[in-house]
């Protein structure tokens, strides 16, 4: 039996769908997903989960329509208002994955001013956000043809966020079976869970499951025991 895992990483998808099954805008899916997301921070916080990574934005939703696009960042941003508080009453660090370069300079101010407010707390969340596990690695070899010490580690150290541990259990929502281009390299030995039901319906029971899923999975890292 495995524990609790240090780390999780959640694709929240389904968000368009649950809003389109209720004949509401998409966004009104994705504004219902920021709730869930603030619910399972409390989850993780009650199960003794240390790390929380969420794919928020990838590099490809850039080509949804332009009012989406303008709604989610938005939604980001008042996230990052509404949620300040709590980040810190809680002790939780906050930061952000992924090409800061593609979004607009406010957001990035308002991204790092709550980074290095929560810096040194231990429990994490950690939003990836114009990110893609590609674009990742590509940066990173960009920065490891120039070390002197080529090896699985000194390249793991030109991530975006080195000091992270990989993640223990992936959870996918709405039932899609694939990656989509999230934390490729991070994931090589990562734990999956998928589940049918949608970002914004995902509640305790099912968190529960996929960690009871996860404690009875046999890891053996490629070894034998
Ligand atoms: C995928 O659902 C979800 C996204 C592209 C956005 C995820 C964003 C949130 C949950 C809310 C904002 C996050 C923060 C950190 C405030 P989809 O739109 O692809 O759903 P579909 O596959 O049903 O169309």
């Amino acid at each position: 039996m495995n524990g609790v895992p240090r780390h999780v990483a959640i694709i929240m998808d389904g968000n368009g769908r649950w809003a389109v099954g209720r004949g509401r805008p998409r966004l009104a899916g994705h504004r219902a997903g920021a709730r869930t997301l603030e619910r399972v921070l409390d989850w993780c916080g009650e199960a003794g989960i240390e790390i929380l990574t969420v794919y928020a934005f990838s590099t490809e939703n850039w080509t949804r329509p332009k009012s989406e696009v303008a709604g989610l960042m938005k939604l980001l941003g008042a996230f990052l208002r509404d949620k300040r508080g709590k980040l810190l009453r809680e002790h939780v660090r906050f930061r952000v994955i992924g090409r800061r370069e593609d979004l607009a300079p406010s957001l990035v101010r308002s991204i790092e001013a709550l980074e290095s407010e929560t810096a040194s707390f231990s429990r994490q969340l950690v939003v990836a956000l114009s990110y893609g596990g590609r674009a990742e690695i590509v940066a990173a070899a960009r920065k490891f043809a120039k070390l002197d010490v080529q090896t699985e580690e000194s390249f793991a150290s030109c991530l975006y966020a080195p000091d992270l541990p990989d993640p223990d259990l992936v959870i996918r929502t709405s039932g899609e079976f694939r990656i989509s281009n999230f934390l490729l390299w991070q994931c090589a030995y990562s734990e999956f869970y998928v589940t049918d039901v949608l970002w914004p319906d995902f509640d305790r029971i099912e968190f529960d499951r996929a960690l009871a899923s996860y404690a009875r999975r046999d890891r053996r890292m490629g070894g034998v025991k």
